[in-house]
């Protein structure tokens, strides 16, 4: 029996079994991530191996070093994984894997070594978008969370307001039409000298400066419309420290960090809010790296009580890439029987919608 048939069993049988368990693989940029998932939602391992140190000195990612250090780490890993979740490889069920959106050689490493494990272990393959994790570690983090609901998905490179009609079913309401919220942060904290990645350097130095000492633009578009754009402060913040700098003047950090922050943050919460509103959305779930900054979860908690609509978020190391996240999505997509052939590839530019 050929590989695929031998798959489409394996997954029908999978279907009805009671303890399903997947082994996740993520290398979609800069973090090597591998996990044991017990029934999608349940973490029984959640390993990461962070390249920022090796990246710091370039103010941003690499993509050659990330793939190198991918294939260095990614093996040790796994044996880590199995060893934290107390399975072996013969317990393992399924193996999932990020397949993009990202960069190539960085997915193509996590991309192989999973088809190698399906191939040798003779288990079903399933591929995953990095987008849709994001998404799915809500799933994790609050185990009654079902769709409907209204994601706002916002990292390093995405910046999404997205309608999850259904596990795997997804309408997109908004996205940025240039820098993603995450990459604002980052090249705001390079301009300000505070070092890579800023996102958690501005939430940590905002909170001894004044989120309104300087009024930095705040781009709504056109009212009902749901793209973002933050270009435009990104520019009017460097102009900033620029004016300064020539007036002689010592910047505060502190406040410009803040203020800053605060633009970001007013545009996200007030999108977001009015999409649900829109969309007569009760529940709303952020995602991704910037959805661990403290002020927007505090603004988008303030403002979701206003209107009687619940928030949840997951813990900071849900938020950030994890391949916790992708054993969730693909445990869905599994469900489904939505089993990734052996051409599975890495996709640079995968799109969710
Ligand atoms: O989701 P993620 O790990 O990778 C991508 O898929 O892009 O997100 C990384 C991004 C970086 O831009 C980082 O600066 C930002 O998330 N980030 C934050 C915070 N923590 C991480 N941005 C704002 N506040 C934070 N606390
Ligand atoms: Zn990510």
């Amino acid at each position: 029996m050929s590989y695929e048939q031998r798959m489409k069993d394996k997954v029908q049988i999978l279907k009805s079994k009671q303890n399903v368990l997947i082994l996740a693989i993520e290398s979609s940029c800069d973090d090597t991530a591998v996990a044991v998932m017990r029934n999608g939602r349940e973490v029984l391992s959640n390993c990461i191996s962070s390249q920022i140190e090796l990246h710091q000195r370039y103010g941003g990612v690499v993509p050659e070093i990330a793939s190198r250090k991918h294939i260095e780490t990614l093996n040790p890993l796994i044996d880590e994984a199995l060893y934290q979740a107390k399975v072996s490889l013969q317990d393992l069920d399924a193996i999932a894997v990020t397949y993009g959106p990202g960069l190539v050689g960085a997915l193509l490493v996590g991309v192989s070594e999973a088809k190698a494990f399906s191939m040798a272990l003779d288990i079903p393959l399933v591929g995953v978008n990095h987008i849709e994790g994001h998404i799915s570690a809500n799933y994790i983090q609050h185990p009654t969370l079902q769709p409907p609901f209204l994601a706002l998905v916002v990292s390093g490179g995405h910046s999404h307001l997205i309608i999850v009609k259904d596990y795997g079913v997804y309408e997109l309401m908004g996205q940025t039409r240039d820098d993603a919220a995450g990459e604002a942060f980052d090249k705001i904290a390079r301009a300000l000298g505070l070092g890579y990645p800023g996102g958690p350097l501005i939430d940590q130095i905002a909170l001894e400066g004044n989120p309104s000492a300087i009024a930095f633009p705040r781009s709504y578009l056109k009212e009902d419309h749901f793209d973002f754009s933050f270009s435009g402060l990104k520019t009017a913040v460097v102009n900033y420290i620029h004016h300064q700098e020539q007036k002689g003047e010592t910047l505060k950090i502190a406040d410009i960090a803040a203020s800053f922050q605060q633009a970001v943050v007013d545009v996200l919460v007030k999108k977001t809010i009015r999409a649900a509103q829109l969309k007569n959305m009760n529940q709303i779930a952020l995602a991704g790296g910037v959805a661990s900054n403290s002020a927007l979860r505090k603004a988008m908690k303030e403002n979701a009580r206003l209107e009687d609509i619940s928030l949840c978020f997951p813990d900071p190391i849900l938020c950030t890439d994890n391949a916790a996240m992708i054993g969730c999505a693909g445990y869905y997509r599994l469900l489904k029987g939505e089993v990734a052939g052996l051409l599975l590839n890495a996709v640079p530019g995968l799109k969710l919608f």
